[in-house]
């Protein structure tokens, strides 16, 4: 039965939704509501039957669990669970293995009875999971049912690994991934090709059951499919839209994983707003996308049809209002991302003064700032700005192990030719040679080679801003410790992180920062090394007259671009331009062809870094601006 919404915001939401500020207000609220439950229950003398995920979004849920147990004297006495999957084959001691998972964030740091932890077994012979299946199924009812599912949500729409096609009164069974799940763990695998191809997972028919279903997501990676799963019509393509059929399911989602339900992307379609001027330009792009029209040709009635009457009426005549977005727009394009030189710079994104800039580049990767911004890099530099360029990781995860032999090779061959002793060299590579054969997926390489992956991509990127005009002595490498892990997982933040920026960034007094600001990933290198920089620009802050002087500009890594009412400054690059940057993007050789992080992208980087700067050209065009052959857009962060 569908939900009975009596809220004209939610009108479009098919069951419940609380938005938190952030991830760790709401993983409190689910962590408190989980305490309070477990309270209730041994209150009664009974027990508390939870169903358990895992993934990366109740992580900040059980961590919280764990400081009430160990802070708030939380006992787990009561409480059996149910965890809703594991891989298929997986030995419980593997790193991925969801029984490590558990005890690691949480049975491991809590006083539950070992006994009262299920875990589908990964490890059964294929005609022993049927069975097995079967009698999880009946633990779970004989105990009276789960009195709590929590839930995170696949960017297939999975819940569990109930993948697209799964039946909504499926129970317990073995499924196989779909192919983007398969490549969303590759990175706990080492490689997608050692993502196991199989599951067992409760149903969605098992999941329905339970008294209470909280689905948790957080991140703008997971925006789109929540939106599908929150508003879009039940289909067994997503399987969570099931869940709205459920009487007993919210949804408890952070801000950017709301951020495209109805009432926050497009607010205007079901409430009065305030139209502030960044509301405004959002709405009228849309409206122009929506009913695909340049700016200037909106009508009243294309208003008054769309939802937007309110902004007609207090703000009309509409022609007014498409002007001024017309404008505002028109003054994002630059084709000085330092600023012109002896121009009126009252409509201009950058500054004209002072006409020599001294600019630094951050860039995550070795290869990010070509990747993302080598067009704007190649102006800054033709313009005479005096630009630097910082990598800030190593980027040695990402080279494979091949490439580090082949390397090798070539060291010995010239250590040889200029009559030198290859006796050390010789040495490390035959234990190379040796290690690799045996490596197990995710297995962190030895130190050398990992100097070695990240000599490669050093050699790379001093190859790639040489081609965009840099002096070997204005790129930089930090190699900041927190990446230094050898593993996908980094470590935190450290004090030497910041230091090593702050010095940098006090040698250099840049009037203009280049940094990778991707909010997608929460987790990902590019936000953790975006912080780093803003940590240090805090601390500089009110003691060097120069940082108030400074403009930090933000561009995008290779898969998300800014929306185009979010652009700041858009630099417009020629034919001739594209294929400048195309080559300073070939350099990164070992990223060429099939890198090792290649996350659901088949295209190669150049291929990626193109389409987008295309796409943002025609998106402008397509609004009634001039039409370029490609486009870099920027947005500044106010610090
Ligand atoms: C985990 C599970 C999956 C995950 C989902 C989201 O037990 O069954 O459905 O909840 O894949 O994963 P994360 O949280 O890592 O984004």
């Amino acid at each position: 039965m569908a939900r009975l919404n009596l809220l004209e915001e939610t009108r479009y939401e098919k069951l419940p939704v609380s938005v938190y500020n952030n991830q760790h207000e709401a993983s409190v609220a689910v962590a408190n509501r989980i305490a309070d439950l477990i309270r209730t229950k041994q209150a009664k003398g009974e027990k508390a039957v939870l169903g358990l995920a895992t993934g990366v979004t109740p992580i900040g849920v059980y961590a919280e669990l764990v400081r009430q147990h160990k802070e708030a004297g939380l006992s787990f006495k009561n409480v059996i669970t149910f965890n809703l999957d594991e891989y298929y084959p997986m030995k419980p001691t593997a790193a991925q293995s969801y029984v490590t998972f558990m005890y690691e964030n949480l049975f491991g740091h809590i006083d539950i009875d070992k006994a009262n932890v299920h875990i589908p077994d990964g490890t059964l012979d294929k005609d022993a999971v049927a069975g097995y299946c079967l009698a999880y199924e009946k633990q779970i009812e004989e105990l009276g049912g789960l009195d709590l599912q929590i839930l995170g949500i696949g960017r297939t729409g999975h819940i569990g690994f109930n993948e697209p096609g799964s039946a909504p009164n499926s129970g317990t069974r073995m499924v196989t991934l779909d192919d983007l799940t398969r490549s969303d763990a590759s990175r706990d695998f080492g490689g997608k090709a050692n993502v196991p191809t199989k599951a067992i997972t409760m149903g969605i028919g098992t999941i329905f059951k339970a008294r209470e279903i909280i689905l948790m997501a957080w991140s703008k990676k997971k925006a789109p499919i929540i939106k599908k799963a929150v508003e879009g019509e039940i289909s067994g393509e997503v399987p969570a839209t099931y869940l709205q059929l459920s009487q007993h399911v919210e949804f408890v989602l952070d801000e950017a994983a709301a951020s495209e339900l109805t009432r926050f992307d497009t607010p205007w379609l079901v409430k009065d707003c305030v139209w502030d001027s960044q509301l405004k330009k959002k709405a009228v792009i849309w409206l122009a996308n929506e009913i695909n029209k340049p700016v200037l040709k909106l009508t009243e009635e294309d208003y008054n049809n769309h939802g937007m009457a309110q902004l007609a009426v207090e703000q009309g005549p509409v022609y007014n209002i498409n002007i001024d977005i017309f404008n505002q727009i028109q003054h994002t394009i630059t084709g000085w991302p330092g600023g012109k030189p002896d121009a009126d710079d009252s409509q201009r994104p950058e500054r004209a003064l002072p006409a020599k800039k001294r600019s630094i580049i951050f860039s995550p990767h070795p290869d990010d700032d070509v990747i993302s911004m080598g067009g704007t890099f190649i102006r800054l530099v033709d313009q005479g700005h005096d630009v630097h360029v910082a990598y800030q990781t190593s980027g040695n995860t990402a080279v494979w192990d091949d490439d580090v032999l082949r390397y090798m090779e070539f060291a010995i061959d010239f250590t040889n030719s200029i009559g030198e002793d290859t006796t050390h060299l010789q040495k490390s590579y035959e234990d190379m040679r040796a290690f690799f054969p045996t490596k197990q997926p995710n297995e962190i390489d030895t130190q050398e080679i990992r100097n070695v992956k990240g000599f490669i991509r050093k050699t790379e990127a001093i190859s790639g801003a040489r081609y965009a005009g840099l002096q070997d002595d204005h790129i930089h490498f930090m190699a900041l410790p927190f990446y230094e892990t050898g593993k996908t997982k980094k470590n935190s933040v450290g004090e030497e992180d910041i230091q090593l920026t702050i010095d940098l960034l006090q040698k250099i007094k840049p009037q203009q920062i280049f940094a990778a600001g991707d909010f997608a990933d929460p987790n990902g290198t590019h936000l953790v090394c975006f912080k780093i920089i803003l940590a240090a620009l805090e601390r500089l802050k009110g003691k060097e007259a120069w940082v108030e002087d400074c403009w930090l500009w933000m561009y995008r890594g290779a898969w998300h671009e800014f929306e185009t009412y979010e652009i700041e400054m858009a630099v417009p690059l020629s034919p001739q331009e594209v294929i400048r940057k195309r080559n300073a993007i070939f350099k990164h050789q070992s990223q060429k062809d099939r890198p090792v992080f290649p996350g659901d992208d088949a295209r190669e980087f150049w291929v990626r870094a193109e389409d987008r700067t295309r796409d943002t050209a025609q998106r402008y065009d397509r609004l009634g601006l001039a039409e370029y052959e490609a486009m870099e857009a920027f947005k500044r962060y106010m610090f």
